[in-house]
């Protein structure tokens, strides 16, 4: 253990960590990253084959965001958003909105200017993923009060969905590790089951999600008259599995809650920002939420900036005099950090101009006919699915049974690869690649071929000794 780590364990709790797990197996030392890449302090370089918990859109350190910073924190930091306004802040909030709205990036890139007409039409900003889900829903509860709807005070969500980890985003999460030690805390929230999950857009079953809609449409129609809006993370489930669905369910979900008067809250935060191979993963679906939370690669991983676009109507429902106190009293300190929103806006700019889509259009087949070999080449790897930048598959027992969980194949697999140069901290047993998006060919088969490595060495040593298959 070295003195940097056994001074770290006696002053620091790390995120999402059972702590003991330290004792044997140390932080890595960081001092420096670039590019995709993590260098540690042992001379070693470790592709960040997850974007740092998915937010490093455009890697690390990239040098147009970097002097974005730089040079906003030559002008102010941070200054206090109610009753001030700077061009930065309303230009991220035109472009972002133009984006949103599906406009050509000639309408939110370095060179544009202006609104252009569209669904999303306001922006109000927090500083992190949950923070503004939470917003989304505040808004979305007060807004139906206001709209004389005061009986649709409740959530609907989706099984293995994940929107955060304070008390109201984990109540309309799925992910039970996470939240259950806090069930008592948070409110009822019921979660939609059958979702049409697919392997990803060459599913024959891609946009037809026929089959399963009876069965959710009866569980939304229980709760059709107390519901204010349904919660979900558009096409691509992060922490419940890296799971993929069909964009036919939202779809479908809009034109339901069009018909009963419900909202639709889209959690973008992990999916956005190109993930899924379209600015907003939504786009996939062809139609629009009433709220859209984006965050992490808004300012690709760099400053926390968090912002829910949603559409006028909302709005106005909370536009009156002073003295009817229909306001959004919501605050936050940092809503709309000035260093935050240079970087955001530099971001734009480069996803505009490194013509990041088109890039992730086409490393897409790349990743998966590299991911479709390993999977022919081992019997013990099911589920294979993708969409845009990420991909994802499931270490099971040859049986296809999973492997007990508290073998933790998956953490086992993830030590290796990092000690073969790529991190790949997995979710369970669920190994995924959610790399920048400008990774390059080179990168990604890397990743891939430290993660065939990874899994041989792991579990073709220890099937014997550590499972029964
Ligand atoms: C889909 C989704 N929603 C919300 C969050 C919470 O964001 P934050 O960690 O910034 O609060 C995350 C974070 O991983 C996420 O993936």
């Amino acid at each position: 253990m070295s003195d940097l780590s056994n001074r770290d364990l006696e002053v620091l709790w790390h995120p999402c960590s059972q702590m003991r797990d330290y004792e044997q197996f140390e932080p890595v030392e960081i001092y420096k990253a670039k590019g995709s890449y993590l260098y540690t302090e042992d001379g070693s370089k470790i592709l960040d084959a997850i974007s740092s918990w998915w937010c490093k859109s455009l890697g690390h350190c990239h040098p147009h965001l970097q002097s974005a910073l730089v040079e906003q924190s030559q002008k102010f930091e941070q200054v206090i958003l109610a009753n001030t306004t700077n061009a930065g802040v309303v230009r991220l909030c035109e472009r972002m909105l133009n984006m949103a709205n599906g406009h050509p990036s000639s309408t939110w890139d370095a060179q544009s200017s202006g609104l252009e007409d569209g669904h999303y039409q306001k922006v109000f900003f927090a500083d992190g993923g949950s923070s503004a889900m939470e917003i989304a829903m505040k808004m979305a509860v007060h807004a139906q009060g206001q709209r004389g709807q005061t009986k649709r005070q409740k959530f609907m969500a989706l099984k293995n969905g994940y929107h955060g980890e304070t008390v109201a985003t984990l109540a309309v999460g799925d992910c039970g590790l996470y939240g259950d030690p806090y069930r008592h805390l948070m409110f009822p929230v019921t979660m939609i089951d059958a979702i049409p999950y697919r392997s990803g857009p060459q599913d024959p079953k891609w946009m037809d999600c026929s089959a399963e809609w009876p069965a959710i449409e009866k569980q939304l129609n229980k709760e059709k008259d107390s519901l204010a809006a349904i919660v979900y993370e558009p096409i691509l489930q992060g922490a419940g599995g890296m799971l993929v669905y069909s964009p036919d369910l939202i779809k479908r979900m809009r034109a339901w809650a069009d018909a009963n008067d419900v909202f639709l809250i889209a959690d973008e935060i992990a999916a956005g920002m190109g993930r899924c191979g379209t600015m907003l993963a939504g786009h996939l679906a062809e139609v629009n939420a009433d709220f859209s939370v984006l965050s992490k690669g808004l300012t690709s991983g760099v400053l926390p900036l968090s912002a829910v676009l949603t559409t006028n109507s909302i709005y106005e429902c909370f536009l009156a005099d002073y003295t009817e106190l229909k306001a959004f009293m919501h605050s936050n300190t940092y809503t709309g950090n000035a260093l935050a929103v240079a970087v955001a806006n530099a971001a734009l700019d480069v996803y505009a101009s490194e013509n990041i889509m088109q890039h992730v259009e086409r490393m897409h087949p790349l990743m998966m006919k590299a991911l479709e070999s390993l999977v022919e080449q081992r019997n013990d790897l099911y589920n294979l699915r993708g969409i845009g930048m990420m991909a994802a598959v499931d270490i099971r027992q040859v049986s296809g049974e999973p492997y007990d969980w508290k073998f933790r194949t998956g953490y086992s697999v993830f030590q290796q690869a990092i000690k073969l140069g790529a991190w790949l901290r997995p979710l369970g047993d669920t190994m995924y690649l959610f790399p920048p998006l400008n990774v390059t060919d080179h990168e990604l088969l890397e990743i891939i071929h430290i993660l065939r490595k990874s899994l041989k060495v792991v579990l073709d040593r220890n099937r014997d000794t550590l499972y029964t298959d």
